[in-house]
């Protein structure tokens, strides 16, 4: 298993580019399963979770090919309905086949995806979702089984109202109903950037789908859908983390490729945190020459401050000089990178969801394990601003949602190096 050996103290300095939306890719790769033919999609994040999602849709019959950031699928071929555990198992947003499937055969055989480092992450409202739509479902073997009721194997439109506004069942709700048979409602749907992006690409590819971006998206069944190109959107936590990197370490560097309306919640903290930002249309600055202010945030659903950047700002706040609070709100146990982050000498009490952050003592380099992807991010934000050596170990995590982040981080003038299992 690789790891990351970082050498604390540089400032980081320059321009670097951020990568497409690894969640926007994840949504768009299975929504090519709703019909048959060739797709290019551009800006693709070369990243693991988009090489699982490849090799779960070579399963399924289709054909992923990655060049550079051009991704080229070719769904001619995939007529398969089962979606094995050895892929599922590896990456929860595995499950979006489920939706495209079922409406496109009319069946669909999925893993279920099981639990995550930090906690349960139900299926519930997905299955509820496809359920409203007409849909048979049972759970045998861990294996979702799902069937269309209708004798004519399509889907049938309905309303259905998300008790939580789940990202990812409202991806794959929106992707099954694009099929079915008359009009379909989500109420309380995710209003997340990623979202937004895929069902633009639906209609691209023939879905009529009004309301997107808002709580109530309304989706008009259609006979077929056809192929498309699209552009992935850019990677809004990736941006994030590096912002919050550049803020850490005394540093000033520049974003390019990035979409500063989705990243509003986490730019007016780092605002409050003391930063000086410069923002245009796709590119973003960031000076900071001081400690932060302690700042709290609290996570929630989009256009609040993000639970993939909660394990990052608390990172940063312990640099602050005094005590702030980070409260996750849609993710009650996602802490773990709390007590790796004390090794660095960081003083964190969590308490229920709510960790209390006090800062302002000197952190120094120690060996720490990563245990996800975000967790793994806080840990290596927290490596560039200690004093001394900081080993990150288990990094695949990291590179399930970041490319190159050790290329990205060097170009920035920061002392960082991947080291090779063998090397270990
Ligand atoms: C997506 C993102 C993930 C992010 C999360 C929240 C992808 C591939 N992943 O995950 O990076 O952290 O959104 O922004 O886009 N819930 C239920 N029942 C369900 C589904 C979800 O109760 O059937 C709950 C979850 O436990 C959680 C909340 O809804 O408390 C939000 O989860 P959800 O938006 O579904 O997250 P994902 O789509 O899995």
């Amino acid at each position: 298993m690789d790891k990351f050996i970082i050498e604390g103290g540089a400032n980081l300095k320059g321009r670097i580019k951020i990568a497409g939306a690894k969640n926007g890719s994840l949504a768009l790769m299975p929504a090519t399963l709703l019909a048959s033919g060739t797709y290019h999609l551009k800006n693709t994040p070369n990243l693991r979770d988009v090489w699982t999602m490849s090799r779960l849709m070579g399963e399924l019959g289709a054909f992923c090919e990655l060049n550079g950031n051009d991704l080229f699928i070719d769904t001619t071929k995939a007529d398969k309905t089962i979606a094995p555990y050895e892929q599922v198992k590896k990456m929860r947003a595995s499950f979006y086949v489920l939706g495209p499937l079922l409406a496109r055969w009319g069946e669909a055989k999925v893993s279920l995806p099981g639990g995550c480092a930090w906690g349960p992450r139900p299926v519930d409202l997905h299955l509820k979702g496809m359920k409203k739509l007409g849909a048979e479902i049972s759970v045998e073997n861990g294996y979702v089984i799902a069937k269309a009721k209708s004798p004519n194997g399509k889907l049938k439109g309905g309303h259905i109202h998300l008790d939580v506004s789940s990202v990812g069942a409202s991806g794959n709700i929106l992707m099954a109903a694009t099929l079915a048979e008359g009009i379909t409602t989500i109420t309380n749907a995710a209003l997340e950037p990623e979202i937004t992006a895929l069902g633009r690409f639906l209609q691209d590819m023939g879905a009529k789908i009004s309301g997107l971006g808002t709580s109530t998206i309304e989706i008009e069944g259609v006979d077929e859908l056809h192929p498309a190109d699209v552009t992935t959107i850019p990677d809004r936590i990736e941006a994030a983390t590096y912002l919050i990197a550049a803020a850490m370490t005394g540093g000033h560097i520049e974003l390019q490729n990035v979409n500063p309306y989705h990243l509003a919640a986490v730019i007016d903290k780092l605002e409050e945190s003391g930063c000086e930002l410069d923002i245009n249309s796709d590119t973003i600055s960031l000076k900071m020459d001081k400690s932060p202010k302690p700042t709290n945030v609290t996570t929630a659903i989009y256009p609040g401050f993000p639970t993939d950047v909660q394990a990052q700002w608390m990172s940063y706040m312990m640099l602050a000089n005094g005590s702030s609070h980070v409260v996750d709100n849609i993710y009650y146990d996602r802490f773990k990178h709390a007590p790796e982050l004390s090794r660095l000498g960081a003083d964190v009490d969590v308490v229920d969801n709510a960790a209390i952050v006090t800062g302002g003592k000197a952190l120094s380099g120690a060996t720490v394990m990563s245990s996800d992807l975000r967790a793994s991010a806080s840990l290596v934000l927290a490596g560039l601003a200690a004093k001394g050596e900081t080993e990150v170990l288990r990094i695949y995590h990291l590179d399930r949602g970041y490319e190159a982040m050790e290329e990205k981080l060097t170009k920035l003038g920061a002392n960082i190096q991947r080291l090779k299992t063998e090397l270990i």
